[in-house]
């Protein structure tokens, strides 16, 4: 038996040096199963469990429940994983007690949180999102990648990618939003940043799918509640860019707090093994969230901690985040047959797998290295990149008069409003190692935006919550001494995120008071606006001038909105989610279904007495400081054979006087299913730019794969029939033709 495993790696012919051709990668994977095999061989089935342990360490909090003697734990041999624990030394330090402390010396893997940025901090992914910009997003994560594994970690719990429709949820702010199509091409973006072409490389890490599933869709917009929908809603919504990491070669998935079909996540046989192994073929290992396996006694599905591991590692659960409960448990599961060695030794395999090709058994410390660490974190390069990223994230929601871009002549602007001045909450609510006392805040923005000639009037006005009105007058004299007035309104960072529902969407506090005293000044109202969800903002925008949506922008936020508000950039943010106008529309989006009394003026059809159907910004909607004309569409054919393809095309032109960028969007609508379609569903876009008076025709190929969809046999499949097609703007503002899918 040895004492450590490098005696045994020193072994191992080097494979990884050369050239990766198939040959080479069989040799690799043959290698790799021998290596594992015999160090399986050697391992206790206590061993064994440990490698499906996980807990934090006291560097980050993250959860509820912390265990002080986990550092004990990891000498016993039997902890797999630490997360919340960065930095090339620290790192270095928990690692050191695992490989040279421990009976077998195998290497802890290190996960974190990196959610949109580790140091240098990206807007929080609804507002990445918004970009609709794939490669920059795949750059974000690339870039995230780079200054975490400096800091010593093999492991993000990243992308997130529940599609949710409800912004009351908070953690509709690490979303992509409300677009399952959407959503998938993000998830592609994330993962293939995250983890590269090669995870051996040292600049790449794992990449997690979370929260599988449907987490997006707690009753009521509520935090960890219950969620319940058809199978059809979940294949066809919910499951897509799940299904979109599998294929892109996500190292693992997280489960779920939620419950599903009356089953909780973590204990769903049906999730984790009939659809994650045996439909989609997942081959990483699943951890769960937090203590999610102990919540299934509260859940009320298990009796107590031991049955609920039990229904956890048998339904696929790999790895226990926190709970203890593997640590506990297992080993008497398996003495009283009620969880097979077989299960354990897969999940194990499942692990070591990945640690394998992280190259940790080729060295541990790999990735804790202080001099990376040194040259990799917030460079002026990532930097530059978060700027950029940023202002690509900025929805422009209104520009009445062209009231931006703001002139460089301007005398004197007013910045009032408790965002203004405020670094914390622009990094987020996931920040992870972020440092918010780095973060740039609008006012700074200004100041570095503009000369001396321009004077900025600076009043806070109020706070982000609470009655405190003192600070009124002051706000009110200074819009009244200026030619333009700024209002920086908005949440909190931990108003939404995780465990941050709210009932009511509004403006917190006396923020609206304020902004109604300003706007009877009669001067030109730019409204911007930071927080982590839509936001119901009707009187804003009935009475703003301008209204920009800058989400929660991360390090660089003052700068980005400084370029936008002053026209050095012209932004080309398209919202990934419906506005709604008021609390009781929700939940509300875009690709509902028709009803059998859709709505007219008569009074038996499917609509409020008081509101509209229709909402306040649609999904797929953002201006520009120019103008986009589109033609009607052109169709290579009106009739398209099951099993070929179809070309529609659209000549955009930009008739505006500046450059600027635009988010082309192709939406279908199948008339007559075997299951009701929704009226509109996001099927391919394309981010263009476009100098002035130029015109470019975008060209999108659709095949049957484009109109499948899962039917109630849970098939996915197309089915002929008639189609509408649209491309546009954004989700409502479309041109349109048909086309029929033959049989
Ligand atoms: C709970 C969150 O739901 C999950 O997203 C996160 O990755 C874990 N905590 C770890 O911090």
């Amino acid at each position: 038996m040895h004492k450590n495993l490098f005696s045994l790696t020193s072994i191992l012919p080097l494979v990884f040096f050369l050239a990766c051709t198939p040959e080479k990668h069989d040799a690799e994977t043959r290698e790799m199963k021998r290596f594992i095999d015999n160090l399986m061989k050697e391992m206790t089935l206590e061993e064994k469990i440990g490698q499906l342990t996980l807990y934090s360490s006291y560097m980050d909090e993250t959860g509820p429940f912390m265990n002080e003697d986990y550092l004990d734990y990891i000498r016993e041999g039997r902890v797999g994983a630490v997360f919340n624990a960065f930095t090339a030394d620290y790192t270095r330090e928990i690692q050191r007690i695992a490989v040279e402390e421990t009976r077998l010396g195998i290497p802890l893997l290190f996960g974190y949180d990196v959610i949109h940025g580790h140091r240098t901090i990206f807007p929080m992914p609804i507002g990445e999102t918004a970009t609709w910009d794939m490669e920059a997003i795949k750059k974000s994560a690339q870039i995230a990648a780079r200054e975490a594994t400096a800091e010593g970690l093999h492991w993000t719990f990243s992308p997130m990618i529940d599609v949710t429709r409800d912004p009351r949820w908070g953690r509709i702010a690490e979303s992509s939003g409300e677009d399952p199509f959407l959503t998938a091409e993000v998830a592609r973006a994330k993962v293939r940043g995250y983890q590269g072409d090669d995870l051996k490389d040292l600049h790449t890490m794992l990449a997690t799918a979370k929260h599988f599933a449907a987490y997006g869709a707690p009753q009521a917009g509520r935090d960890y509640h219950t969620v319940d929908m058809s199978e059809i809603t979940l294949r066809n919504k919910f499951l897509p860019p799940f299904k979109a990491t599998v294929e892109e070669g996500v190292a693992t998935f997280m489960t779920a707090f939620n419950d599903l079909f009356a089953v909780p996540a973590t204990g769903s046989e049906f999730l984790l093994t009939q659809i994650l192994r045996d439909e989609w073929g997942f081959e990483g290992f699943v951890v769960t969230d937090y203590t999610s396996i102990n919540e299934m006694v509260p859940h009320g599905f298990a009796r107590d901690e031991k049955h609920a591991g039990k229904l956890a590692i048998n339904a696929g659960t790999d790895m226990d985040m926190q709970g203890s409960v593997f640590y506990n448990y297992l080993a008497e599961l398996v003495a009283e047959g009620k969880v097979s060695e077989s299960r354990i030794d897969e999940a194990a395999r499942r692990i070591l797998t990945m640690k394998y090709k992280l190259g940790l058994f080729d060295d541990p410390y790999r990735y804790s290295d202080p001099e990376r660490e040194k040259e990799m974190i917030m460079t002026a390069e990532n930097l530059e990149f978060a700027r950029d990223f940023a202002r690509k994230s900025i929805v422009l929601l209104k520009n009445e008069n062209n009231t931006l871009p703001l002139s460089d002549n301007i005398r004197s602007i007013a910045l009032i409003g408790p965002m203004a001045d405020n670094q914390r909450d622009l990094i987020g609510s996931w920040s992870a190692a972020g440092d918010y006392t780095k973060s740039v805040t609008l006012l700074q923005g200004l100041k570095n935006r503009l000369g001396s000639q321009t004077q900025v009037n600076y009043a806070k006005g109020t706070d982000v919550i609470g009655e405190d009105k003192s600070g009124f007058p002051q706000a009110i004299r200074a819009a009244a001494i200026s030619d333009v007035v700024i209002m920086a309104l908005g949440e909190h960072y931990w108003q939404s995120g995780e465990a941050a529902s709210r009932s009511i969407i509004d403006l917190p506090g006396v923020q609206e008071d304020l902004f109604n005293e300003i706007v009877k000044l009669g001067k030109p109202v730019v409204v911007v606006l930071m927080n982590g969800r839509p936001l119901t903002i009707e009187n804003v925008d009935a009475k703003a001038s301008a209204i920009l949506e800058t989400w929660f922008l991360g390090t660089t936020a003052g700068d980005a909105i400084a370029d936008v508000l002053f026209g050095d950039y012209n932004p080309s943010g398209k919202l990934p989610v419906t506005f709604p106008r008021n609390v009781g529309q929700i939940p509300i989006f875009y690709n509902v279904k028709n009803t059998g009394r859709p709505k007219t003026e008569f009074k038996f059809t499917s609509k409020y007495l008081d509101v509209p159907n229709t909402p306040l910004y649609p999904f797929g909607f953002g201006l520009s400081y120019t103008t986009f004309e589109y033609s009607d569409i052109n169709l290579s054919s009106n009739q398209m054979p099951l099993d070929g393809s179809l070309n529609a095309s659209v000549t955009v032109t930009n008739t505006g006087d500046r450059f600027g960028e635009e988010v082309v969007q192709l939406y279908i609508r199948q008339l007559v299913g075997s299951i009701t379609r929704p009226i509109k569903e996001l099927k391919a876009f394309e981010k263009i730019a476009l100098e002035p008076g130029e015109s470019r025709e975008v060209t999108f190929e659709l095949n049957q794969n484009h109109l499948a969809f899962y039917n109630a046999n849970n098939e996915f499949k197309a089915e002929p029939g008639e189609f509408h097609l649209f491309i546009g703007t954004n989700s409502e503002d479309v041109k349109k033709t048909s086309f029929t899918l033959m049989e």
